[in-house]
């Protein structure tokens, strides 16, 4: 694969790329998190400026952002939504040709995936989407990292998510499982069960990688047989409303030691996007047990994020 093909692009989904694309990213990104490691300088994107949206709050995304800008030689600007007009004095388009006209490359955090996707549009520029109510592909790439960093290879492997299954994470992790010939297992109750239209392009990318792709009621048979489990925060940011009805449907579906006493994989890991919330989704126990990698996961953030920006603007 020539880096040429990765030139100019933007990333607002997964289902966007190639097996082979996420491969070689993944494998930059394992290249870049060794450079760093070795203090080797790699200032690809001397010069750029990039733009970074926040109409949400982040740590984690945002700080990733930066510092890989930082350390690619590029010049990060940070617009928070209380910064700029985008979405109340001004439309999307006009934002995205005035940003492309300065930036050489423009992050999204906000609600809508239509905006992440008119900025990529409009703006002449690569977009990256660092979160939408729809996706968050930047994430998947860190958590696939992080999975191969643990077993050595994605083949074979299967992930069990248990957490409600109409959100962001969950929707990116279904159709990168299945783009990457990994199998998958949703573990949601039936009132969460995922968007059927998500589960749809799910299963056609599976049909073509070989992964099977599992909705159920049963989180005891979820975990069975995973390698890695996957749990996210039970309301989204924009759904605290929703809380106290959220915690009656998912409390069965907490990660526990009960939970993962079922696991038969000894070597199995936990993963979570983060912010976690101990006591709700997930119990310390798990998540600051010997199983959990997720400060390996946040800080492969900055890792594999490093990697989009040098591929997709580097030349
Ligand atoms: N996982 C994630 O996106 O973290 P932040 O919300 O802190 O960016």
């Amino acid at each position: 694969m020539t880096e040429s093909i990765f030139q100019g692009r933007s990333l607002l989904s997964t289902r966007d790329y190639t097996k082979d694309e996420l491969m070689y990213l993944i494998g930059f990104a394992e290249h870049l998190k060794e450079m760093k490691r070795q203090n080797i300088e790699h200032h690809y994107l001397a010069g750029k400026n990039i733009a970074l949206l926040f109409e949400k709050t982040s740590t984690r995304t945002r700080a990733a952002f930066t510092t890989a800008c930082i350390d690619l030689g590029a010049h990060p600007e940070y617009l928070g939504k209380n910064d700029i007009q985008l979405g109340k004095k001004e439309t999307v388009r006009d934002t995205a040709l005035v940003l492309g006209s300065m930036f050489d490359g423009i992050e999204f955090r906000g609600f809508k995936q239509e905006h992440v996707e008119d900025l990529a549009k409009y703006s002449g520029v690569p977009v990256w989407n660092g979160l939408t109510d729809k996706e968050h592909p930047t994430q998947m790439l860190a958590d696939f990292m992080t999975m191969k960093e643990n077993f050595g290879t994605l083949e074979g492997l299967t992930l069990a998510y248990c957490g409600q299954g109409r959100n962001n994470v969950q929707n990116s992790l279904m159709i990168t499982s299945a783009i990457l010939g990994v199998n998958y297992v949703n573990a949601t109750p039936a009132e969460l069960e995922p968007d059927p239209a998500i589960v749809e392009v799910a299963r056609a990318f599976a049909a073509k990688s070989g992964a099977t792709i599992t909705v159920t009621n049963d989180p005891v048979e979820a975990v069975r047989h995973a390698d890695a489990v996957y749990t996210n925060v039970w309301a989204a940011m924009g759904e605290e409303s929703q809380f106290a009805e959220r915690v009656r449907l998912m409390a069965p579906y907490q990660v526990n030691a009960e939970l993962v006493s079922h696991i038969e994989n000894p070597d199995w890991i936990f993963l979570h996007c983060l912010p976690a919330h101990r006591g709700e989704e997930v119990t310390a126990p798990v998540i600051d047990g010997p199983q959990s990698v997720i400060f390996d996961e946040a800080e492969n953030r900055l890792h594999a994020q490093k990697a989009v920006l040098a591929l997709l603007m580097g030349k």
